[in-house]
């Protein structure tokens, strides 16, 4: 495996990669999550680059950007086991050489709501520093989880919107065994946070087992909602919603994705599952 900082080592190493390139990107503070990641991309490519930078057009003035975890040596550990080939770890002046970068990607209406709702910027933050990772790496294939969805979402809508010449792939959430959704962000938890922090996959999970039951989607919401309030009385809900499998509202019948946010102390989690609400009954004539 190899690592480099700069864009230079990186054109010279991928103009000399062959067969099909694969690139999975991070902010580091590597877990299980992102691991899955490269076992899916190792699986299908030739070559499989990973991306570790904490991009700081994607942090808000008043969000984690300093404390976020940087724990490169572990990081490097994890991709030596998982089969890495190459590792690009640049630094913030190697990204944005020239500051804050004037043109940015537009995430449009989606980018918005929900995440893009509570973090303003965020979405042109992300989609910006993807469109650089895969201009710099030019994979055929890049591999995001569905842990981010509606940031999987945007990178496959940018993909399309753009024309962009590379498959995103999406990646099942891994989990603790008490469901919660493995994060960067879990290690701020204190004890008591981390029990309240389950909150947001028992909400999930609940919603999905009241469509399970045939509830509507107001009764999947009130039954995600209910599991919230009675796992997670102290945390503070930013949304919880249920809308179509591309972000859009509704559904009321067939696929859909449940989508969670909430503050438990001073850490924001997310969290979404899939569900499948039954087939409505046909309208009277
Ligand atoms: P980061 O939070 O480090 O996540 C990197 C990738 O790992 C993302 O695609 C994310 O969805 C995935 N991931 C994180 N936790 C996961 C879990 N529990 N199960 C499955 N996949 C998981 O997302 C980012 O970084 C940044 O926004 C980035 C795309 C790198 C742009 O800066």
């Amino acid at each position: 495996m190899r690592t480099v900082h700069t864009r230079a080592e990186l054109t010279a190493a991928r103009d000399s990669r062959t067969g099909t390139v694969a690139v999975v990107m991070t902010m580091g503070a590597l877990h299980e999550g992102h691991a899955a990641l490269l076992r899916a991309a190792r699986e299908r490519a030739d070559q499989l680059v990973v991306t570790i930078f904490v991009n700081p057009l994607q942090f808000g003035p008043n969000e984690d950007f300093d404390r976020y975890p940087r724990t490169l040596d572990a990081d490097l550990e994890v991709c030596r086991a998982a089969g890495v080939d190459l590792v690009f770890a640049p630094s913030a002046a190697e990204m944005y050489p020239a500051g804050q970068p004037m043109v940015r990607v537009d995430p449009g209406r989606l980018g918005a709501d929900l995440e893009g709702g509570s973090r303003p910027g965020f979405f042109h933050g992300v989609l910006t520093v993807v469109l650089k990772l895969l201009n710099l790496v030019r994979p055929d294939l890049a591999f995001f989880g569905e842990k981010d969805y509606q940031q999987l979402t945007l990178v496959r809508r940018m993909a399309r919107d753009l024309d962009l010449p590379v498959e995103v792939v999406g990646v099942p959430t891994v989990r603790e065994p008490d469901g919660l959704a493995l994060s960067s962000r879990n290690r701020y938890l204190s004890e008591a946070e981390r029990r309240t922090a389950s909150g947001l996959s028992a909400a999930l999970l609940a919603g999905v087992a009241a469509a399970e039951r045939g509830d509507d989607g107001s009764g999947v919401l009130a039954a995600a909602h209910r599991a919230f309030a009675a796992t997670a009385p102290d945390a503070r809900l930013d949304y919880l919603v249920l809308t179509d499998p591309d972000l859009e509202p509704g559904p009321t019948s067939g696929p859909g994705r449940l989508l969670v946010a909430a503050w438990v102390g001073r850490t924001r989690l997310i969290d979404n599952m899939p569900i499948r609400l039954a087939d409505g009954e046909p309208l009277a004539p």
